[in-house]
């Protein structure tokens, strides 16, 4: 049995008391809070095994370099690649996509097209952008029907001049998930390669890289219960032989002459210089987490949150909620507005109340501006495993106060 109540024991932050309220943290799609195990891991690691990997014969060094490659073992294990030399440790999804866009800049030329949607965060926009103008390639960008990705839009802009589609798995924004499965055949049968930005995904469902058949998979550790600083990009084995190293230096050489460098193996040919060992380790401990709760059962929680919550919020007055009305194409993000309330008072006052959501344009003002808000923002509450019914109520609540509040 799934008790979220229960698993919010094992995460510190989550339980204090915030403007006199015990704080309700809705704010997960940007990043989550940690369980005590990711933070003993950490420190144990820190004070007990802290050398640099790869290098040292002693045996700190053989400790640390062994459980920052088990970390890489767990990943591929959770996301099931078919080899560790397909997982590369980075800062997080918005490195792992820069590093993508530079295997575009290698292979692109001016007469062909790279496919992105509206609903992109910047971080799976604005190196695209960066793309085509270095190479003279043409962006074009799939639209939205229905609060989700327009599909026929997408086939219709697919053509055999495309050479990359990159697409988020789950919108920051609307909630929506996107079929990948499916737009993967597509994107193949036309010869171009598939860019998945899986931020909003991967902690949340069951990722299979292979089952997806994603040519390149992005995501972030601290969106997963992990320590910021720490991501990963996934790519295919081929294409990642294919792609040149983006930054030179320590670790990812074989033999370097005064002339000229050999790159070392996959996976560490792309992790030039000493790597982020903590916090691949705490990454580690924190699919460990994730499977002990069970990444089907983290999916139908939050499912079940979501069809508690949306009637109620349906029925207030005024809220408007953008994204899929369906809730079987949706995930635990909800961008809502209340009539005539700037999003950002809203949010200020829900803060009052010990509610922690976001407000702004969450990083992706394309879609903001296509949504149509008087104050181009939305209110943003996203929830995860330890979220509970009573976070649901609390968030009701908060907003109908909120409401009166201001109409007063
Ligand atoms: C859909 C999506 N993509 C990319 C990112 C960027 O992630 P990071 O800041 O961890 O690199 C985010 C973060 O909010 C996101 O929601």
């Amino acid at each position: 049995m799934f008790d979220a109540e229960l698993l919010k024991k094992d995460f510190p932050a989550l339980n204090q008391i915030v403007n006199d309220e015990p704080l309700v943290y809705l704010d997960n799609a940007a990043t989550t809070q940690k369980p005590l195990s990711v933070l003993t891991r950490i420190k144990n690691y820190y004070e007990n095994d802290n050398a640099n990997v790869h290098r040292g014969v002693h045996t700190l060094a053989e400790r640390a370099t062994a459980d920052y490659e088990a970390a890489r073992e767990k990943v591929r294990d959770f996301i099931n690649a078919r080899t560790t030399k397909e997982v590369l440790f980075t800062r997080g999804t918005t490195t792992s996509l820069n590093w993508v866009s530079k295997f575009a800049e290698q292979i692109l030329k001016p007469d062909d097209e790279i496919l992105i949607s509206i609903m992109e965060h910047h971080s799976n926009f604005v190196p695209w952008q960066q793309v085509a103008a270095k190479t003279g390639a043409t962006l074009k960008i799939v639209g939205l029907k229905e609060g989700q990705l327009d599909l026929q839009d997408l086939q219709e802009k697919l053509s055999v001049k495309t050479k990359i589609v990159a697409l988020t798995h789950v919108s920051n924004v609307l909630g929506c998930i996107n079929p990948i499965r499916d737009i993967a055949q597509i994107v193949h049968e036309m010869g171009a390669y598939l860019v998945v930005d899986g931020a909003q995904s991967t902690p949340h469902m069951k990722i299979d890289v292979q089952e997806l058949d994603a040519d390149f998979f992005a995501f972030s550790g601290h969106k997963m219960m992990g320590p910021t600083g720490i991501g990963v990009l996934y790519g295919k084995e081929k294409l990642l032989n294919e792609m040149n190293p983006v930054e030179f230096g320590g670790e990812m050489i074989d033999f370097v002459y005064e002339d000229y460098s050999t790159w070392t193996e996959l996976p560490w040919k792309f992790e030039a210089g000493t790597p982020n060992i903590a916090g691949a380790i705490g990454l580690g401990e924190a699919i460990d987490y994730i499977n002990r709760l069970g990444i089907d059962a983290i999916e139908q929680h939050e499912h079940d949150l979501m069809a508690y919550l949306m009637p109620q919020l349906k029925a207030i007055e005024g809220l408007k909620i953008y994204g899929p009305a369906d809730l079987q194409n949706r995930a635990g993000v909800l961008s809502f507005n209340l009539a005539g309330l700037h999003p950002h008072d809203v949010a200020t006052a829900l803060d009052m109340e010990g509610v922690a959501v976001r407000a702004g344009h969450h990083c992706a003002q394309p879609l903001i501006r296509l949504l149509d808000t008087s104050a181009e923002a939305t209110v943003r509450a996203s929830f995860y495993a330890y979220s509970t019914i009573a976070d649901c109520d609390k968030l009701v609540d908060a907003l109908k106060k909120t409401k009166e509040f201001f109409t007063i």
